[in-house]
């Protein structure tokens, strides 16, 4: 790892652990570790068809996005109470003031839990009240993202949206998410129509596993103000520049290309070459339950090995804060901390 290369004599791993930062990409249900599962499934009477935590984590080895997505839909279904979901989010709250995080934006996956009956109401004011916590206590900010599931229809989603219309000062965007493989974003044109209508902004997974193409539509199509992962943009050299031009932030996530096989090892990651070419990187941990690692873990694998220096460490930082929904203000008094930081 890099050392001593940053002015104020911290070395990467010092900025890391010290710098105030934000994450723009993480799905609370991908924050479920097993040993919480496994308490809120006896609270609530579920059996789960795994014998210990031990047994549950040894399944976390996948080939590819699909068989992860199996066993977090399954993971899912324990929660049920407003409590299930308010514990679910105050333990990841926890986990990232630890890690200097002071600015969330959080998806959830709103059908995942009220196609099983769940009220939607429910799912929102648990995770709701611990965020309302977190700022009071943690002083940590957050966001809350509408994600919805692109392996269903667009009608589906469409019912899942309008659903929303009287919490929707609850949350600041929609999302995409789930399996992106024949699911390509213009499937959901009249989704994200209806989104910017209500006057939310807009993300999604693209470029995941899917091709440039995808991020060429989440982009031109959907009309995307961020684009969640996007590291097969490297493919195109024109969507390279596209992107830069429009100056659109990916929020790429590390771990999870490593254990979902988006990337071979670490070494060969995209992010600093994404960074080289322009492109508004920041890093992020997706679902850290099951990937290995929260946000500073993410940081410090992907600097460890490509061998950030101190300088690329606060640009994904800065980054973080700059690709944020956060008003311009807030994004700035975040910056100028941080360059007071480091001065
Ligand atoms: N849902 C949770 N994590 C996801 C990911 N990495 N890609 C697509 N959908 C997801
Ligand atoms: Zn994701």
């Amino acid at each position: 790892m890099s050392t001593l290369n940053h002015r104020n004599n911290m070395n990467a791993l010092e900025l890391i652990n010290n710098l105030p930062k934000a994450e723009l990409h993480l799905h609370i249900e991908g924050t479920f570790e097993p040993e919480l599962m496994f308490a809120i499934a006896e609270r609530n009477g579920i059996k789960l068809p795994y014998k210990s935590v031990q047994e549950l984590r040894d399944l976390y080895q996948f080939n590819n996005l699909q068989e992860f997505l199996d066993i977090y839909y399954q993971g899912v279904n324990v929660l049920q109470t407003k409590q299930d979901y308010y514990d679910l989010t105050w333990a990841y709250l926890e986990k990232i003031k630890a890690d200097n995080v002071v600015h969330t934006e959080i998806m959830f996956d709103p059908q995942s839990h009220t196609d099983r009956g769940v009220k939607l109401e429910v799912v929102i004011s648990g995770i709701c009240d611990a965020l309302k916590d977190a700022e009071e206590q943690l002083g940590i900010s957050s966001y809350l993202i509408f994600s919805l599931l692109r392996h269903l229809s667009e009608e589906d989603c469409l019912t899942a949206l309008e659903q929303a219309v009287p919490y929707k000062d609850k949350f600041i965007a929609i999302g995409l998410d789930s399996s992106e493989l024949g699911h390509p974003p213009e499937k959901f044109t009249n989704l994200y129509k209806k989104a910017e209508a209500l006057g939310l902004l807009k993300t999604a997974h693209a470029g995941e596993e899917g091709p440039a193409e995808y991020v060429w539509n989440a982009i031109d199509v959907l009309g995307v103000d961020r684009i969640d992962h996007g590291n097969r943009c490297l493919d195109d050299e024109k969507l390279v520049d596209y992107v830069v031009e429009k100056g659109l932030t990916l929020t790429v996530c590390p771990l999870s290309n490593l254990k979902l096989r988006v990337v071979k090892d670490l070494q060969q990651h995209p992010i600093k070459t994404m960074l080289q070419k322009g492109l508004k990187a920041t890093v992020n941990s997706d679902d850290p339950a099951y990937f290995g690692g929260y946000i500073n873990d993410n940081f410090k694998a992907i600097t460890e090995a490509l061998d950030l220096s101190g300088e690329e460490v606060v640009q994904l930082i800065k980054n973080s804060f700059s690709g944020s929904f956060l008003p311009d203000s807030q994004k700035e008094l975040h910056i100028t901390k941080i360059n007071e930081l480091i001065a």
